[in-house]
């Protein structure tokens, strides 16, 4: 159904969104934020914080809020401008959730049965899983379709629910004879950055439930935990390789140039020539130091935007507002479309 030709010819807008659902680390920042704040001078950008999505495992309710205002204070500490991109809580626009009901029941069991994350999170016991994990991929294409975004910067984990998405954009144009009603969206994976092993294991995504706070380098932790952790990675006893053949097959290797690379702009080729030959004795110091130089002020910038929260809530409240009014007549023309009554 994806290989349908999109025949959307609306303007192009970029969204994507990050759960408040625990502490923001290295991977989240160059695989998401940076871009982000990137796209924001080349799109029109929506960039939201997915508690709704985040719900779908137990939150503690008196820190769902404050999780919310802390990704708000990482976007804004990555770049993020709310005179340029439009930044809001999912939960604060209520379009989300009406489009996720319609799409609910377009999208089919059968095609849900096959989204590996929802396997991964429910693990073997599928049955005590919330039911809003299973939909969760339906809840995503409402996020995206709601404001008929064209691009969606994501992970490569990501991918599934994006084509999900575009199954489910094809079939409701088609069931209810809207050709090019919606877009069928592009996910957006590329770039440095793309993927962030853990700095414990080269062949694990650095990942916030990793039970070892090592594996990781958050966007709280200061200069001397970022030493830390980077002097503490795992390496092997070689000097670094000279072409990226042979990098790759040493995946810790691989994932600290990879980082080196993404953390100074320049390719990991241009990193590698740097420190072709070296060891880990002189590439760890010089990586930790650059680190430190670019995450430093990111999370100086973010305590600062969290002493304010006040500051933040104001910033969230006028996203969501103007959300709501870019996903009303999507979702009033849903409404026609689909055949509900309307006075
Ligand atoms: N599922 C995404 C993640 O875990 C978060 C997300 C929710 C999202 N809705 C979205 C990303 C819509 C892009 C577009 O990373």
């Amino acid at each position: 159904m994806t290989d349908e030709p999109s025949t959307y010819s609306g303007p192009t807008r970029v969204l994507s969104g990050v759960q408040p659902s625990g502490a923001l680390h290295l991977g989240n920042y160059l695989g998401a934020l940076v871009k982000f704040a990137r796209l924001q001078d080349e799109m029109d950008t929506f960039i939201f914080v997915a508690d709704m999505h985040a719900i779908t495992v137990w939150q503690d309710p008196a820190k769902l809020a404050d999780q919310t205002r802390e990704i708000a204070a990482a976007y804004l500490a990555s770049g993020l401008d709310p005179a340029k991109a439009t930044i809001f809580p999912q939960s604060a626009v209520t379009a989300h959730a009406e489009l996720a009901w319609v799409l609910n029941c377009v999208a089919r069991l059968g095609w849900l049965d096959r989204m590996t994350q929802f396997k991964e999170k429910s693990g073997k016991h599928k049955e005590r899983s919330s039911v809003g994990l299973y939909t969760y991929p339906v809840l995503q294409a409402a996020d995206i379709l709601a404001y008929k975004a064209t691009h969606v910067p994501v992970g490569e984990d990501q991918k599934q629910h994006l084509e999900l998405t575009r199954d489910i954009a094809a079939k409701f144009n088609h069931d209810f004879e809207a050709p090019g009603f919606f877009p069928l969206p592009e996910p957006l994976t590329q770039g440095p950055g793309a993927r962030v092993m853990s700095l414990r294991d080269g062949s694990a995504k650095m990942s916030k439930s990793d039970p070892s706070d090592y594996s990781r380098i958050n966007l709280t932790d200061d200069a001397d935990a970022i030493s830390q952790k980077i002097r503490k990675a795992k390496t092997d006893p070689e000097p670094l390789p000279g072409t990226l053949e042979a990098l790759a097959a040493r995946p810790e290797a691989d994932n600290l140039v990879g980082i080196y690379a993404a953390l100074s702009n320049v390719s990991k080729a241009d990193a590698l020539a740097q420190f072709a030959g070296k060891g880990f004795g002189t590439f760890k110091p010089a990586l930790a130091d650059l680190a430190v130089s670019v995450l430093g002020p990111v999370g100086e910038k973010m305590r600062g935007f969290l002493a304010d929260p006040a500051e933040i809530d104001r910033i969230l409240a006028r996203g969501a507002a103007k959300a709501r009014e870019t996903a009303a007549p999507t979702l009033e023309e849903v409404m026609k479309l689909v055949g509900f009554w309307r006075p």
